[in-house]
């Protein structure tokens, strides 16, 4: 089979490696892909957002098989263009994309179904957000509806700051139209966990937990990031908390999905926050995160492509998806500025002795030499029995991957550890 993936990230990376296992694929194509992926598939100069390209090329090339797995592309309609010429897609249509693409969509959806979330109010008129602002406990949370490169969420100390941002999403849009409405919502407590999940619409099977590390700096410091590294399992994912967040949050959200008349099929990313009161939803996305599926992907057993298939077919409920008792971390070594300004075209020396996985993210290839070309550069994954020696292994790792101006965080796991230890 010819299979079309849509993306060019260290998750693509990832899932390209993974259905490279399954005999039935043949051929790969990525569109763009990167210098790295080059390794795994054929790369063409198609951007995520030509969508009409993307069709064109999967047509030309009696492609049989797509994999949308960017945010853009999906909530632009990808799927629905590549169906309407016959092509089976995994991913969600533009009607079920939108669960990510609307923050305001996803709030009053969890809302309607008493789903747990932040509570929240909804704005489309800067002056009634600037007024309701007044009213408001601090830290309070200002999101930008729509995509905004994880960049739309705002954690304000003060109301100043948080009618600043306000300001700056609706009336300067830095978001472009992204920031036309807003969310208001409580700030919420509690460790963080990223939940993927397999779904065809009806059956949801929720993936091995994990926990991202967003901020740039040790310790949580420094700017929002995509992500610069994860660990799976995360411990505050305990047997309670996934019984409670299977019944509250994954099956009602299913459900509402068919309710609306959106049916959500392919991977869909639960962010909670385990607060006192239980798991909340901070956020949905409607792929895989970037970087948990570098963490998740290596533990899972069952044959990826067969499982993406079967949630395009409807047929979820027929396998069984199984995960290993192993852990996972993955440390990305980003360019030294990330995510400001920094250098590129910087020479990847990989050493013979490498022996984790490597998960190409920001890298071209120059003449047949692979060089940096992005904040993130790679992304190096190391599984082993348990938390602390897959972080071991993973930080050794990172020595053996070399280029000028890199840069990592150096605590990836350390949090989960400690609430490893405080669970004992
Ligand atoms: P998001 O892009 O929605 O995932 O938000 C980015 C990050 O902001 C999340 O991972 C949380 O750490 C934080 N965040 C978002 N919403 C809230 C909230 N209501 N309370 C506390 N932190 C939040
Ligand atoms: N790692 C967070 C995301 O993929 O949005």
């Amino acid at each position: 089979m010819k299979i079309l993936v849509v993306g060019g990230g260290g998750r693509e990376h990832a899932i390209i490696k993974k259905i490279k296992e399954n005999k039935s694929v043949t051929e790969i194509f990525a569109l763009p892909g990167n210098g790295g992926i080059a390794s795994d598939a054929t790369c063409v100069g198609i951007g995520v957002k030509e969508i009409d390209k993307i069709v064109d090329f999967a047509v030309e090339n009696k492609i049989d098989y797509a994999i949308v797995s960017q945010d853009d592309p999906l909530v632009l309609g990808a799927v629905d263009a590549l169906n309407a010429k016959g092509i089976a897609c995994f991913g969600p249509d533009k009607k079920a994309a939108i669960i990510e693409g609307s923050k305001v969509f996803s709030k009053n959806l969890m809302k309607k179904y008493g789903i747990p979330t932040a509570e929240y109010m909804a704005f489309t008129d800067k002056d009634s957000a600037l007024k309701y602002l007044d009213t408001c406990k601090i830290p309070v949370v200002v999101k930008a509806d729509g995509l905004a490169l994880g960049k739309g969420v705002i954690i304000a100390e003060t109301v100043e700051q948080a009618k600043d941002a306000v300001i700056s999403m609706m009336e300067d849009k830095v978001f472009g139209e992204s920031g036309s409405n807003v969310v208001i919502e409580e700030f919420l407590t509690g460790p963080e966990v990223s939940v993927l999940a397999f779904t065809d619409g009806k059956t949801v099977v929720p993936m091995v937990s994990s926990m991202d590390h967003k901020r740039a700096k040790d310790f949580d410091k420094g700017l929002n990031t995509g992500g610069m590294g994860t660990v799976a399992p995360n411990p505050c994912y305990t047997a309670e908390v996934a019984l409670r967040a299977e019944k509250e949050i994954f099956i009602p959200t299913i459900n509402a999905m068919v309710s609306e008349g959106r049916p959500f099929k392919g991977c869909l990313y639960f962010g909670l926050m385990i607060t006192k009161e239980g798991p909340k939803v901070i956020e949905y996305n409607c792929r895989f995160g970037d970087p948990e599926t570098q963490v998740v992907l290596p533990l899972l057993k069952t044959d990826l492509f067969t499982v993406m298939q079967a949630t395009t077919h409807g047929t979820l409920d027929k396998i069984n998806v199984e995960f290993s008792t192993d852990s996972a971390c993955c440390v990305i070594l980003a360019s030294n500025g990330y995510p400001e300004k920094y250098q590129t075209g910087y020479e990847i020396k990989i050493d013979s002795d490498f022996n984790g996985e490597i998960f190409v993210a920001g890298a071209k290839l120059d003449n047949g030499v692979l060089k940096t070309s992005g904040g993130r550069v790679v992304g190096v994954t190391a599984v082993d029995k348990n938390l602390e020696t897959a972080i071991e292994k993973a930080y050794k790792l990172t020595d053996k991957v070399n280029f000028e101006n890199k840069y990592k965080r150096n605590d990836i796991g350390k949090k989960a550890l400690s609430i490893k230890e405080n669970l004992k």
